[in-house]
């Protein structure tokens, strides 16, 4: 059972490409070798099957828990995140943890976190500089930090929050280079190497989050709403919790799936709006319409219809993978036990019968249509699809709300390239913009009211 081909580069060169050009790895090979084709990469036992027909993609996120692992391909991520993390467990272990996580992030939940994440887009916006080149991806991480911190963990704002974030904000910095996903890179060689400082570091953030998580056991979780307290609450079918290691290594899961990734996601938003002033107008009408309100603000059309075009133009994460576990055909190709098959978030996105003129940014596309989830999919999808999907989307929809109205900005530069931060693509340079007009909070308040 041949795999099908692909590129024939040595498998140390192509993982050299793909960790610093992905996209055009991806474009290549399509060109190439069509829909379906075989990355080889440094490091992985064998080839990995990139798939792009959306129905092949339709065939992998229907496959069981025990007929394709997810968590086996992520295994590079296990120094960073933890061995119980959501993403590094695979069948039994991961529907039992997975079922008692998913309710804390259930879309109707997320109106109690609306205002907070609109407040701390205003306090971000106040502190920006007017006239000056600056790097628009750092605020918006700043941001995204914060919100988990608040909404996940539950921490108030207070000296312990702006030393834990200070804290989090080096470790993320450390683990975010590419190269430390490199297993013989991840060796602690004291702690002036890379290696060795994100230890230290994580370890005095476990400490505290470690405190955290026993505080919220003994004082009980009653009058709070935060991701963190409904973990804290949860039981599985046998009415057992989850074990505090289990707490520890699922927030510093949320932390880094879901922090780095909204903020990316929301720099390229604007990457593509600040082009589009035309559309800004328009958004800024029907954000006013919403009068500052959250759950008005999820439901408008044309800014859910951005969101979903940003996320669609240019994916976050450029595929997931599924190793499987049984002998499967997918997409016509008849794929051994122990394949690795990967779903090309970006290539699906790319189709022009499913999306005309992929390449230009038109959120009206989404209008009144409604992709399968096999043909949209940012989040991945299956028993596997990201949790915090309506998490980031709201956020999204929030950030852009309170953010569009009051700031008047240009690109700094004209061509924005993509680059690689750990498993993310972000615009390269932290988007460099510069501001020309900063409204206060409360002039775009009175405007909408
Ligand atoms: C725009 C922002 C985000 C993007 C693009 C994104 C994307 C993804 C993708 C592609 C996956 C893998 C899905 C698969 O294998 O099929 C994933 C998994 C996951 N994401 Fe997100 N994510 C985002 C935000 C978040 C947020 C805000 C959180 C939580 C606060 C989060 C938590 C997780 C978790 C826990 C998983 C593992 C799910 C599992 O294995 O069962 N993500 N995400």
């Amino acid at each position: 059972m041949p795999l099908p081909p692909g590129p024939e580069a040595p498998p140390w060169l192509q993982l050299a490409r793909w960790m610093t050009a992905p996209f055009a790895v991806l474009d290549e090979c399509r060109a190439r070798f069509g829909d379906a084709f075989t990355m080889r990469l440094w490091g992985l036992p064998r080839g990995i099957v990139i798939v792009s027909d959306p129905l092949a993609v339709k065939e992998v996120f229907g496959l069981g828990p025990d007929e394709a692992h997810a968590g086996e391909a992520n295994v590079v991520l296990r120094p960073l995140l933890g061995e119980h993390s959501l993403l590094l467990l695979d069948g039994a272990e991961h529907l039992r943890q997975r079922k008692m996580i998913l309710p804390a992030f259930h879309g109707e939940r997320m109106h109690a976190y609306g205002q907070t994440m609109l407040d701390l887009t205003h306090d971000s916006i106040d502190r920006w500089p007017v006239g000056s080149r600056f790097a628009v991806h750092r605020p918006m991480q700043a941001v995204t930090l914060q919100v988990i911190l608040r909404t996940v963990f539950g921490l108030e704002q207070g000296p312990r929050l702006a030393a834990l974030a200070d804290l989090l904000r080096r470790v993320l910095d450390i683990g975010s280079h590419p190269a430390l996903l490199l297993h013989p890179l991840q060796r602690d060689l004291g702690p002036l190497s890379p290696w060795g400082r994100f230890l230290r570091l994580s370890d005095r953030a476990g400490a505290i989050l470690r405190a955290e998580i026993r505080a919220g056991r003994e004082r009980g979780t009653a009058g709070r709403t935060d991701v963190l307290a409904m973990m804290l609450d949860a039981r599985d079918e046998s009415g057992a919790p989850l074990s505090e290691d289990e707490v520890h290594d699922e927030l510093v899961t949320l932390l880094v799936a879901g922090h780095e990734t909204t903020a990316t996601a929301l720099a390229w938003a604007l990457r593509w709006l600040l082009v589009r002033p035309e559309l800004v107008a328009r958004l800024r009408e029907e954000i006013a319409s919403a009068g500052g309100d959250p759950a008005r603000i999820a439901k408008l059309e044309l800014l859910d219809a951005t969101v979903k075009e940003a996320l669609r133009l240019q994916p976050v994460i450029p595929l997931v993978a599924r190793v499987l576990q049984q002998r499967r055909t997918i997409g016509g190709l008849d794929l051994p036990a122990g394949s690795f098959v990967a779903p090309a978030i970006y290539l699906v996105h790319r189709r022009p019968s499913l999306y005309p003129e992929p390449e230009r940014f038109r959120p009206e596309r989404f209008l009144g249509w409604k992709p399968a989830a096999w043909e949209w999919l940012p989040f991945g999808g299956g028993l596997r699809k990201c949790v915090g999907a309506a998490f980031a989307v709201y956020e999204m929809k929030m950030v852009l709300a309170a953010l569009l109205p009051r700031v008047e900005m240009r690109l700094a530069r004209r061509e924005v390239r993509a680059r690689r931060r750990a498993v993310t693509i972000t615009p390269a340079g932290g988007l460099p913009v510069i501001v020309s007009t900063r409204r206060s909070r409360e002039a775009v308040a009175t405007r909408a009211a």
